[in-house]
Order: C-alpha cells, then structure tokens, then sequence
C-alpha cells in the first residue's frame, strides 16, 4: 500500500516500472495491446495507477466531463495545467500525456512548443498530445518533437473542430474522407509523432491503415484492429448523464451511484439519522464537568445572572 490518503484503496506495485515509449514500442511489437485511459483528478489517477494502464491522458475532454463546458473548446492552458498536475499526484507508472488546449498551439511553431513546455515543467507531464492531421498540425508536432518533447497525434473526429467536421461523428466513411486520414496518420508519423490516436472511423478503414503504421495507434470507435485502445474515464464507468457514444463500453453506472449516495445522506441527516452515537468524539467525565461548570460562569458573566 501506498502513503496516499487511507480512504482510496490502492494497489500499489513497487514493482511495476515507469512506462517509457520503447516499453509501448515493444509491448506492440510482442502483440501486447496497449490500454489507454482518460484522467482529470487524484482519485482518476490512482484508479488508472491500480489498474496497471500503460498510458494515461490528461483529455481535454475533461473541460466537460469535470468542468461543465458545453464542449472542449473553451478548456484554458491553466485549467488544463491544474488537471494535469493533480493526475501526476496520484500516478507512478503509466506514461502521462496531456491534450494541448485548443487555441494553445495553432498560431505558430513557438507558441506550440511554449506551451508544450509548460506541460512537461508545469504539470510534469511526459508527453502531449494535438489534434488533426493538418499541414498545420504537422508542422506544430514537428517542431515539438524537435524541441525534445514526445507527441501524440489524434486524426479521425477530431473534438476541437467538430463544427467543421460536421458535428460529432463518424469520419473516412467516403473513400476520400478515409484517404486523408491515411495520410494524416502517415504524416504524423514522419512528424515523429510517438503514437497517433485514431478516433470514430470504420473498422474496415483502420484494418487496412494499420499494416502502414510503424507507431502504436491507439483507437477509439475505430475497431479492434488497433494497437490499444483508449475510453474517457467518466464514459467507461458512467459518471454522467445520457448514454454517450456508440463506441464506449460501460464498465459500472458510477453517476447513479453518486445520485444514490447523496441522496441517502440528505434523507439521513434530515430525518436526524445522521450523525449516529459512533460517529461522535467523547471527552473524559471530569473534563466535561469542568468545562460545563465554567461555561455555567462565562454564561452569568455575559448575560449578568
Ligand atoms: O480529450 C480526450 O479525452 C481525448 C480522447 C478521447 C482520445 O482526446
């Protein structure tokens, strides 16, 4: 066991190594799918610690699932820079990559390493992540990586241009639309792009990408066909409302939980359940006598009885 606070149950393996990009390399070479799992917070860190993950994302995604944005767009730098430095609190191994904000790297090279840099001294990250495959997007990975950071592509449905994607759905459903992102994927490989995620495309689609990729791609909708897979924390374990995307899996119902919970503790104290004889301190008899008899003195001096 961790020295981490006793209320969360940890699993800690001393024993389990810091994942490092070659690791990712060679647990893909040997077959090894690769897991991959959204964080925002201590507790969604330790859970992905325990879990033995290979990598974890600080996802801008967190901008709704703990922030209350309508979408990813409005997250800021700082408020990413705050999740992420929570999530490397509560983890040891897995390889932390955090989503660079829209608006943080588009504008130049500069500002792209900039603030990647924050990443990695700030939040001490291990890597970042950007989204699309653009010339744009291209360029700004490449400069990072030449800055010494490691990078994380993200092709396919992309959530920070969702309008101009047409919403949140589906991509290379059209031979054209599955050409380009072939060759994005491939573009941020020879970017030096570490690994690429590949989000909400045909199964079909990323069976025949994949024998062109020599980096692990980490998918999400887009079939079993990928080196890992990567789900939003709050989606997999259903810390939310509504059913979410077609792809996710629901590995627990943790929002109705949570509903319950409150719901019990509020009924509790108001039917005067809550607090109980064991969860009240004592104090000794002598002391509680003599505070009573002096609180009996301090009370005639204030009210002059
Ligand atoms: O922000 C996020 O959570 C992501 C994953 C869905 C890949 O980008």
């Amino acid at each position: 066991m961790s020295s981490h606070p006793s209320h969360i149950a940890v699993l800690d393996d001393a024993a389990r190594l810091p994942v490092s990009i070659a690791m990712l390399n060679e647990r893909r070479r040997i077959g090894q799918r690769l897991v991959m799992v959204t964080a925002y917070d201590f507790p969604s860190a330790r859970a992905a610690e325990a879990a033995g993950v290979d990598l974890v994302l600080v996802g801008d995604s967190g901008a709704m699932t703990v922030l209350g944005y309508p979408s990813t767009i409005e997250v800021s730098t700082e408020e990413m820079l705050m999740l992420t430095q929570a999530v490397r609190r509560g983890l040891r191994s897995p390889l932390l990559v955090a989503d660079l904000p829209f608006g943080s790297y588009e504008e130049s090279d500069e500002q792209a390493v900039r603030t990647a840099v924050r990443f990695i001294k700030q939040g001490r990250a291990d890597a970042v992540k950007l989204e699309r495959g653009s010339v744009t997007s291209q360029a700004r990975a490449a400069a990072i990586v030449q800055a010494g950071i490691p990078v994380m592509g993200h092709v396919g449905l992309t959530p920070q241009t969702a309008t101009a994607l047409g919403g949140y759905r589906a991509q290379g459903r059209s031979s054209g639309s599955a050409i380009r992102i072939a060759e994005e994927m491939l573009a941020l490989q020879r970017a030096g792009c570490f690994a690429v995620v590949l989000e909400a495309v045909p199964a079909a689609v990323t069976e025949a990408l994949m024998p062109l990729m020599d980096v692990p791609v980490i998918g999400i909708g887009a079939g079993p066909a990928t080196d890992g897979q990567v789900l939003v924390f709050h989606d997999l374990l259903g810390i939310r409302e509504g059913r979410g995307a077609r792809f996710v899996q629901r590995y627990g119902d943790l929002q109705q939980e949570m509903n319950a919970g409150v719901a019990a503790y509020a009924a509790d104290v108001r039917a005067g359940h809550y607090p109980a004889a064991e969860h009240c301190y004592s104090i000794d008899a002598d002391e509680l006598a003599a505070f009573r008899a002096e609180l009996a003195a301090l009370g005639g001096e204030i009210t002059g009885h």
